[in-house]
């Protein structure tokens, strides 16, 4: 047994897991876990990549180092210098690069997002660097959008919508005139955080293929509620961003929920996150439904024009449809 233990401390290095959380999910190297002083698990192969959400569940277990075979260290040495935010950053990286890169940034995020019941200030900077980036990257490339958008129906509902409802909203704000950065930042951040309490709700329930019942539904009901008592203690997030989880949900007409508020007390960015989550649910598989297509999707947010801001919706058709 002595031997076996020796053997491993010689043939593994430790790794930082949190150096991880930045760079991207194609490994050129084995990662491992530590079991006992004598046995390894291989939990990420180089030619599977990285898994962000177990690499997040490992950091909430509170795992701090992982190892990788001696041999690999200069493979692991290299790979680190090629972070996110040096791909992200360079000139001569492709559109497609970039948010193929950043893609994996979100969902890493996403993956830490969805497992604190508190949000730690550390995870909403980061947020907060994601967002900033696909502010870049939508003013350096038209090209951006069309990609996410056929993205969306894709992939899990929750991270994807998230990541939509984000850019969407901020399209929208744009589209509406609101070009400051600070502003975009606010709308961006309220998009991907607004549903951050429908992890705290039930998967039985959130993904019901059936029609779901009265107690499902007051369930349901709860989640902007839960997600702000979730980022009530990170102060980084400004109470912008708090109106815009907590009022996603209100209508223009009152029929809203938690508070039943009228159009004329609605926070503006909340309207415009509420517009943004309505069309990405509509243009998303769901399990109860199929998605629908752009055009189908604003035909409908047209057709509830009590639950929407009236000019908000106009802008809808001449931002999505000549993207589709
Ligand atoms: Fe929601």
């Amino acid at each position: 047994m002595q031997a076996e233990t020796k053997n491993i401390k010689e043939k593994f290095k430790a790794i930082d897991i949190h150096i991880l959380r930045n760079v991207t999910r194609d490994i050129s190297f084995d990662i491992y876990l530590k079991i006992s002083d004598d046995n390894m698990a291989h939990i990420f192969s180089k030619t599977t990549g990285l898994d962000y959400k177990r690499l997040a569940q490992y950091i909430h277990k509170g795992v701090k180092e992982l190892y990788i075979h001696v041999e690999d260290e200069s493979a692991y040495k290299n790979f680190i210098s090629v972070t996110v935010d040096s791909i992200i950053n360079d000139p001569s990286a492709t559109t497609e690069k970039k948010i193929a890169t950043l893609l994996n940034m979100t969902e890493q995020n996403m993956a830490e997002l969805f497992t604190q019941l508190n949000i730690e200030e550390d995870t909403a900077t980061k947020a907060q660097i994601v967002v900033r980036n696909y502010v870049h990257l939508m003013s350096e490339s038209p090209k951006t959008l069309a990609i996410i958008l056929q993205l969306v129906s894709h992939g899990e509902y929750l991270y994807y919508h998230s990541i939509a409802v984000a850019i969407f909203s901020m399209l929208l704000a744009k589209a509406s005139g609101q070009f400051k950065q600070k502003f975009l930042e606010t709308i961006g951040m309220g998009g991907f955080l607004h549903d951050i309490g429908c992890t705290q709700i039930p998967k039985e329930t959130l993904n019901s293929p059936r029609e779901l019942t009265v107690a499902q539904w007051k369930e349901i009901r709860t989640h902007p509620k839960l997600g702000l008592n979730m980022i009530e203690q990170t102060p980084i997030l400004s109470d912008e961003v708090r109106y815009i989880v907590y009022q996603h949900h209100e209508k223009m007409d009152g029929q809203g929920y938690p508070n039943g508020l009228l159009g004329s007390v609605i926070y503006y960015p909340a309207k415009i996150v509420s517009i943004a989550d309505a069309f990405s649910a509509l243009i998303s598989n769901r399990p109860f439904r199929a998605a629908y297509t752009v055009p189908q999707a604003i035909k409908i947010i047209q057709k509830e024009n009590s639950h929407f801001d009236k000019d908000l919706v106009k802008l809808l058709s001449p931002l999505f449809l000549k993207t589709h």
